[in-house]
């Protein structure tokens, strides 16, 4: 089985997308500190290069939740598979997601982590669904708004696959 991937942003198209969000978030968090939230596993691409063109101090930690199984249809279910290291009480945190679907997942995540208490929560995605949104979410910062279409790349995966790919992608699945 191979499937065909048919390039929707260039690997120069994303690098100047992540480089002016960069830029934005800079301007908007100057003179204060940033902690960064990495959904894993498809949003830790876009998180290292996104801290790379930030400007002001910066942490980062991980977090992993599910809700997707192999395949390309969510289950509703959102699962805490790994907690974060650190604390945010009381610091700038910025949720930096790979993509935002249905908006399920955000929105749970949204809400725990407001429970803790961070000065400040937003949201960066490299990639923004609206036409599938079930749930609404506040989306501060978005990379690309694309309409409903299955892509892989830059940590986005298809049953694990293609996240290492330099761009984003569609997959025309190949059956046979
Ligand atoms: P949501 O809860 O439906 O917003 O799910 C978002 C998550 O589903 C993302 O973080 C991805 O892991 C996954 N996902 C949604 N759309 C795509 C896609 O087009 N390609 C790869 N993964 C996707
Ligand atoms: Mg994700």
């Amino acid at each position: 089985m191979s499937d065909k991937i048919k390039v929707l942003f260039s690997e120069e198209t994303v690098d100047e997308k992540i480089r002016e969000l960069g830029e934005k978030i800079s301007k908007d968090y100057e003179g204060k500190e940033l902690h960064l939230i990495c959904v894993l596993r498809g949003g830790s691409f876009f998180m290292c290069e996104l801290s790379k063109r930030i400007t002001v101090p910066v942490t980062i930690d991980f977090m992993s939740v599910s809700s997707y199984g192999q395949g390309t249809t969510s289950s509703g279910n959102i699962k805490i598979v790994k907690d974060l290291d650190d604390t945010i009480t009381g610091k700038h945190v910025l949720v930096v997601e790979d993509i935002i679907d249905s908006g399920r997942t955000l929105s749970h995540l949204l809400e725990l982590l407001e429970s803790r208490r961070p000065e400040s929560l937003a949201l960066c995605t490299l990639l923004d669904k609206p036409d599938r949104r079930v749930v609404e979410v506040d989306v501060d910062y978005t990379g690309f708004e694309i309409p409903d279409l299955f892509v892989v790349g830059y940590g986005l995966d298809y049953a694990q696959k293609y996240r290492n790919l330099p761009y984003i992608g569609v997959v025309e699945i190949d059956e046979e």
